[in-house]
């Protein structure tokens, strides 16, 4: 990638003398932005364009080409790329529009497949461009004058792309790159952070994105890239999507959105939710030291804003330091008597532009205080000019040690101040919520770039084993698994299932009850009837015989009327477990992603309660036991009102395992434990009933 973003020379394939033309703007913006290495225009008139020499063909070169922009009609980039090959070009970055966007996938793909027989590699098609500050080039058809800096940007939208050259101006966002990656038809984020991750230059990376290719490289380099640099992310899209949404529960809760943020969280991704909200961490991100410990100091002058702060601190992870004989000891010096000193540090109205430098001081020079929040309301007695002069002031003090934010709410004048003072970089909000939400990003950085990467577990499972369950399922035609087969595969996993016999007629339901002892279940088999309860085939806790003949009639007469040309083969007679903590542990093959796992609470209400969280799939016991606290309802396993603790690790294991087999039989393409009971911790889990969907195999195919 270093060449694409360091070329030494640069072709562009359909420059063009005409400034109304892109071909135009790109070789005028390469020209402006003072790019040091060769401009070589190709257009079949020659002549010159913008002061260049303009090459009627590529083949007239003499110079080795690193880059070739091309900027020509659809129609045409196939032979020009034949053209580029043959001139040992590396790298295509194709602006033309025409192509799989609007149903052309087979050009695309006959595009890269050429460029990948000459080695070169294609950045696009339909896509604005290039920035980068590491060789000042900017070969984007954007309003140029970009200010280099700190920040990268990847997007999928090229409009918003190239809206986003104004926005960072305007935001005092200064770029080390930009690239707009269009349909991705090969080069795509993975291959540009790895890039990124390695450029000095670049402090904090922003993407844009609109759907992911390759989900799972994707989460492996954001994942390492992020142990290094933050990466925030803006997807638009949040809506459901799911083919398989009708057959599993997992499937109808891993809407696209829900997938795409569980993963982006395991990789240490921030997501915004706007860009606004994305620009104001970037901006911070790259510009601020990590604080050196957890606890923040709020300062301000007035107590609303303060409360405001300190909700705002909650809800971003921030720490407020709370020893109440240190904020004391701190502060009593530097506020009137009836200020408080606890935190947030309440000056009072009174608060001079001094007491406010003299605070800020004391929170630097103690150790035990590791960040600042300072907060002001326009009063009569500030002067405001000087008032910036002291911000600035502090800011050069702390700019190196500590992290800092200042929101500042007020008039015209104050508005003013926020915009000088960001125009230099300093980190001044005019919202407090967004002032405590981007030291509340870097506070997540920190975490990210403290923490232990989880050891990879070595697990054991019989894969070959379970394989020829599912094999016997597909050459049977089927692409689930049957409860005895299902069974047979949790018994390989070491899941805990009660004991079952199939029956077929009422008396051997009742000879099959009798065998494994009351109280029993009762279960619908049918390959017709996926959700058995919600077609009335499950009856629970029948103690006797006579409760067995009531059951077996009642399932047989919903399920018919529920479904009504099911087959049905007979009823699952099954020991009854004891009762506990319903939950319900998923796996599958996303889409984007690949193998993900899930786990919620709730057991058969888990859709209507949507306590659920994701993760990319193999995870070790640590990943699953985080991934069991992010849920809503975790403190119930916790043991709520005198209950005692559920026997979390036992959970873990069951989430650890199925993503594992999730990871490695990628034939398998949704597989669900559910119930998975839970007791009390030491007690263990029990797997109630497990489903097992399998791919059907394409053509003969077998793996
Ligand atoms: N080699 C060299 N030069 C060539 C070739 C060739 N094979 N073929 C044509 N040219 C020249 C043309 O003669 C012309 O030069 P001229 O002005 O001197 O005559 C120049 O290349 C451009 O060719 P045109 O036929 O004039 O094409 P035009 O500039 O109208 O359109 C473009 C080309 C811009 C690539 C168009 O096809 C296109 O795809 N537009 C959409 C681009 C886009 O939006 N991309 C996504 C960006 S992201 C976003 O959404 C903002």
């Amino acid at each position: 990638m270093r060449s694409l973003f360091e070329p030494r020379a640069i072709a562009v394939i359909g420059a063009s003398g005409n400034p109304e033309k892109i071909g135009y703007r790109i070789v005028e913006n390469i020209v402006r932005s003072g790019y040091g290495g060769g401009v070589f225009p190709i257009n079949p008139r020659g002549g010159e364009i913008l002061g260049l020499k303009a090459y009627a063909d590529l083949s007239d070169v003499e110079e080795e080409i690193d880059v070739a922009v091309i900027v020509i009609p659809a129609g045409a980039v196939l032979s020009a790329v034949e053209a580029c090959g043959a001139a040992r070009v590396k790298h295509l970055v194709v602006i033309t529009s025409g192509f799989s966007e609007v149903g052309d996938l087979e050009t695309e793909r006959r595009i890269v497949r050429t460029a990948r027989e000459h080695g070169m590699r294609v950045l696009g098609p339909n896509i604005f461009g290039i920035y980068s500050a590491a060789s000042s080039l900017d070969a984007t058809f954007g309003p140029g004058g970009i200010t280099p800096g700190p920040v990268a940007i990847i997007t999928q939208s090229g409009a918003l792309g190239i809206a986003m050259i104004g926005k960072t101006a305007t935001e005092s966002v200064g770029l080390s790159a930009l690239v707009s990656v269009g349909n991705k038809s090969d080069v795509d984020e993975a291959d540009l952070l790895e890039y990124l991750a390695s450029d000095e230059r670049t402090r904090a990376i922003l993407m844009y994105v609109e759907g992911v290719k390759d989900g799972e490289r994707l989460q492996g380099t954001l994942a390492e890239v992020t142990r290094h640099k933050p990466v925030v992310v803006i997807k638009a899209g949040r809506s459901k999507r799911g083919s398989m949404a009708a057959a599993s529960h997992t499937g109808s809760l891993a809407g696209a959105d829900e997938v795409f943020d569980s993963v982006m969280r395991q990789a240490g991704v921030l997501r915004a939710e706007s860009v606004q909200e994305a620009f104001s961490w970037v901006r911070y991100l790259a510009s601020t030291p990590l604080p050196p410990g957890d606890e923040a100091v709020i300062v301000t002058n007035g107590g609303g804003i303060g409360v405001m702060a300190t909700d705002a601190c909650e809800k971003h992870g921030v720490l407020l330091y709370d020893d109440q004989a240190v904020l004391a000891d701190t502060f009593s010096g530097v506020m009137p008597d009836f200020g408080s000193s606890k935190n947030p540090v309440d000056l009072t109205g009174q608060a001079t532009a001094e007491d406010y430098a003299r605070s800020l001081d004391a929170v630097l020079a103690e150790g035990r205080m590791h960040a600042a929040i300072a907060l002001y309301c326009e009063t009569a007695l500030f002067d405001t000019g000087r008032f910036a002069d002291l911000l600035r002031d502090v800011y050069a003090r702390y700019r190196d040690r500590k992290p800092i934010v200042f929101s500042l709410f007020g008039g015209e004048r104050i508005d003013a101040v926020i915009r000088d003072l960001r125009g230099e970089g300093i980190p001044v909000f005019g919202d407090v919520y967004e002032a405590v939400s981007a030291l509340g990003a870097l506070y997540r950085v920190r975490r990210r770039i403290r923490e232990a990467p989880e050891e990879a577990e070595p697990i054991d499972l019989p894969i070959d084993e379970i394989r020829a369950v599912l094999r016997g399922a597909r050459d049977g035609g089927r692409a689930f698994l049957l409860a005895p087969e299902a069974a047979r595969v949790a018994a390989h996993l070491g899941l805990d299932m009660p004991r079952s016999i199939v029956a077929r007629n009422l008396d051997e339901a009742v000879g099959a009850a009798g065998e494994i002892g009351y109280p029993v279940v009762m279960k619908i088999v049918s390959k017709d009837i996926v959700h058995k309860s919600d077609a009335g085939g499950v009856a629970l806790d029948l103690e006797n015989e006579e409760e067995i003949v009531d059951a077996y009639q009642a399932i047989l007469r919903s399920c018919r009327a529920h479904v009504p040309d099911a087959a049905i083969e007979g009823v699952e007679v099954v020991e009854m477990v004891r009762s506990g903590v319903e939950t319900i542990v998923g796996a599958r093959q996303d889409p984007s992603f690949g193998p993900v796992v899930m786990f919620g609470l709730g057991g058969i209400y888990v859709e209507v309660m949507k306590d659920v969280s994701f993760r990319a799939a193999p995870i070790g016991r640590s990943t699953a036991r985080a991934m069991i606290s992010d849920l809503r309802s975790y403190p119930l396993l916790l043991g709520v009102r005198g209950e005692s603790r559920k026997d979390i690790d036992a959970i873990a294991a069951v989430v650890s395992k199925l993503s594992h087999l999730i990871d490695r039989c990628r034939e398998i393409a949704d597989i669900e434990v559910n119930p998975l009971i839970v007791y009390d911790h030491g007690e263990g889990t029990r797997t109630v009933d497990m489903r097992i969907l399998i791919k059907q195999p394409k053509g003969g195919e077998r793996t």
